[in-house]
């Protein structure tokens, strides 16, 4: 055959494959129904379903940590989602673009499957996108309840949402809602407050994260707005706050009615707000492990509230249903999937997931129906989140991360945080706001110049680090920036009282607290200041006139210092803009902010919560001095 003859066969040839294959692209639109964005969502979801294979469904329900998870896994088990956990990052110091590159290769290898459903990643955006380099950080939670300003909570939710956007991701681990009744349980400082109305108050974070919910919206369904919006998730339901001594993953031993008035009501708020998950606690209610509890998972939360989001476990959730972890694996599935959780945060062996789910449902120990329920809840979230019509990110966004916009908005949240608890002598002799123009001050302290301590656990890593590596303004260098140029500034940490008396200092600033922790790793039955706190507050105050702040997550053991602060301010983990502290401390904005924890005299009185009948706190619920913002300082 000539060269020619070859070249027109082949065209031949090719153009009856194109023919073909428009033929077959039309034949198959006609089918793909879930594909067709101007079907109703409901038809979309059907369609889909009906095209399942239980391997597909088993896939969907099916979390995997980034760490084990590559193209060809996501492609060859069908997973449905993809989570970071704590600290769990691409490379160290990855750019916002390292991120979208990494969840687009995940994303590619679920869109390469038989029916191309994108995979949903989450990850743990708790204070602000806290694992990534560079993020803008939020003050803890406990802080934004001292605000009493859920419209600005709201801003931050926003704030966070692009920043996560910003790294290709649809979907954040928040908010906590817990409800934390006593503060030496390690994630006290993920609370809001102590307080039920507080907490529910504070929901509105979730209309930053996901919009605003139509008012038409139907009870239950989620919503999340659009491109620049994910998907938020309530948890960790029910009573993780509620503890015997704090003790995390503990059991709260609560009656039915204090279960429903004190830990139920913020869920009410989250699901009207469209929440679109729900995670479960690790904690047990009266003895019952949350993750196997069918009555408040599929009973309460889905078949009394209507919620219609997916709920999701936490991270080996369902190990922990025996005692010790994963002693029944078989077990685990069973009771976890059979009480209602729809998405298993596996994370690291999903094979042996799958299989005892695959067995489980072959055998008829789990309903069908159980599944089609969680995968329709999962497909529900994916389309509202416009997956199928968007799967992968582009750089757009990463301009939003750690932006200037959100660094004033974490600066205002930092100095409305800000809860005055003593302020001089008397109210004739305050000693804030501190004057900006003076000859020589000296600032001390383990936390006054570290940005890891100051942003607490949940940064960079699960635990949270030390040091001045992640972007921001140490408590410090915000002092340096504020005061008058002729003002000398010195800093030590921990300077020796010979000195101290030599310098004729006007006044310190002495910045002292807990070193960083998370969950577990935070419970604490002392709550006292770590050594060498006392120690500098000690040797400082007593010799000039001194303002202690208080790095912390909760409220820590003060009664025997206070007599010999001047003034004392609790600034909780105020994250990244350490400005806002110095923009409080030298009067360019009053204090305004109330304790939204009972502040405890000494541990044995706890748990002490406002409302309680024994009631004798140092400072009670609400309590914060003020002061006026001074012109001209
Ligand atoms: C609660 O903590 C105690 C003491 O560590 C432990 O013995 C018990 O098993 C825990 N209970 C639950 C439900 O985790
Ligand atoms: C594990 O749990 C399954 C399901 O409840 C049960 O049938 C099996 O006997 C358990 N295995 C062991 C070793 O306890
Ligand atoms: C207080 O408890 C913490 C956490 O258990 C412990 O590390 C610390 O040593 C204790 N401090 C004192 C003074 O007992």
């Amino acid at each position: 055959m000539s060269s020619r003859h070859k070249m027109e066969r082949d065209s031949i040839f090719v153009i009856g494959i194109l023919l073909l294959s428009s033929f077959a692209t039309i034949s198959a639109a006609d089918y793909m129904k879930y594909k067709d964005p101007k079907l109703p969502m409901k038809h979309r979801i059907k369609d889909l379903m009906s095209r399942m294979t239980l391997e597909e469904k088993i896939g969907q329900m099916t979390q995997i940590e980034r760490s084990v998870a590559s193209n060809d896994v996501m492609k060859k088990h069908f997973i449905g989602s993809v989570l970071s956990g704590g600290g769990s990052v691409p490379a160290k110091e990855a750019s916002p673009e390292t991120w979208v590159d990494m969840v687009n290769d995940f994303q590619k290898g679920a869109l390469a499957t038989r029916l191309g459903i994108p995979m949903i990643y989450g990850i743990d955006a708790v204070h602000g996108h806290n694992n990534v380099y560079k993020a803008t950080i939020f003050p803890h939670n406990v802080g934004l309840g001292a605000t009493r300003d859920p419209a600005l909570v709201k801003k931050i939710g926003a704030a966070t949402a692009l920043e996560v956007r910003a790294t290709g991701i649809p979907y954040a681990f928040a908010p906590c809602i817990a409800v934390c009744r006593d503060p030496r349980w390690g994630r006290c400082y993920e609370s809001y407050s102590e307080d039920t109305k507080l907490v529910r108050a504070m929901t509105e974070v979730i209309t930053g994260l996901q919009g605003d919910i139509p008012s038409n919206s139907p009870k239950g369904v989620p919503y999340v707005a659009g491109k620049d919006k994910v998907a938020a998730c309530a948890k960790h339901y029910l009573g993780d706050g509620g503890t015997t001594k704090g003790i995390n993953e503990n059991n709260t031993v609560v009656s039915v009615s204090k279960l429903q008035s004190i830990h139920m009501p913020a869920y009410l708020d989250s699901i009207i707000k469209g929440v679109s998950t729900v995670m479960i606690s690790y904690s047990s209610i009266n003895g019952v492990k949350m993750h196997a509890n069918r009555d408040l998972i599929t009973g309460f939360l889905k078949n009394k509230l209507h919620f219609r989001g997916f709920v999701i476990s936490d991270w080996e959730g369902i190990d922990r249903i025996t005692s010790p972890p994963h002693a029944n694996y078989t077990y685990s599935i069973l009771s976890g999937v059979s009480a209602g959780i729809d998405m298993i945060m596996v994370p690291n062996n999903f094979k042996e997931f799958i299989d005892g789910l695959t067995y489980l449902v072959k055998n008829k120990f789990i309903p069908i129906t159980r599944i089609d329920d969680a995968v329709y809840r999962i497909l529900r979230v994916k389309f509202t989140i416009g997956l199928f019509e968007n799967p992968l990110a582009d750089y757009s966004m990463t301009k939003y991360l750690g932006s200037q916009e959100h660094r004033e908005l974490a600066r205002e949240a930092v100095r409305k945080s800000l809860v005055l608890l003593k302020n001089g002598a008397s109210a004739d002799a305050p000693l804030l706001p501190l004057p900006k123009k003076t000859k020589r001050i000296l600032i001390a302290g383990t936390h006054a110049d570290n940005l890891g301590y100051q942003c607490g656990g949940w940064t960079i890593t699960w635990q949270g680090l030390s040091g001045n590596t992640n972007g921001g303004t140490t408590v410090l260098n915000a002092i340096r920036n504020t005061v008058d140029k002729t003002t000398k500034v010195e800093y030590h940490e921990n300077p020796e009282a010979q000195y101290i008396k030599s310098q004729k200092f006007s006044y310190a600033v002495v910045v002292v607290g807990e070193p960083p922790y998370a969950e577990t790793f935070g419970d604490n039955l002392n709550l006292t200041i770590p050594e060498p706190g006392p120690s500098i507050v000690n040797n400082v105050c007593s010799h000039v006139k001194c303002v202690v702040v208080l790095i912390s997550g909760r409220p820590l053991v003060v009664q025997p210092y206070l007599n010999q602060i001047d003034a004392l301010v609790a600034a909780w983990l105020p994250g990244s803009e350490g400005q806002g502290v110095a923009d409080v401390l030298f009067g360019d904005y009053g204090f305004t902010g109330k304790l939204a924890r009972t502040w405890f005299k000494t541990v044995d009185q706890l748990p002490m919560n406002v409302g309680d009948s024994h009631y004798d706190p140092l400072f009670p619920f609400g309590f914060g001095l003020t002061t006026k913002p001074l012109k001209n300082n």
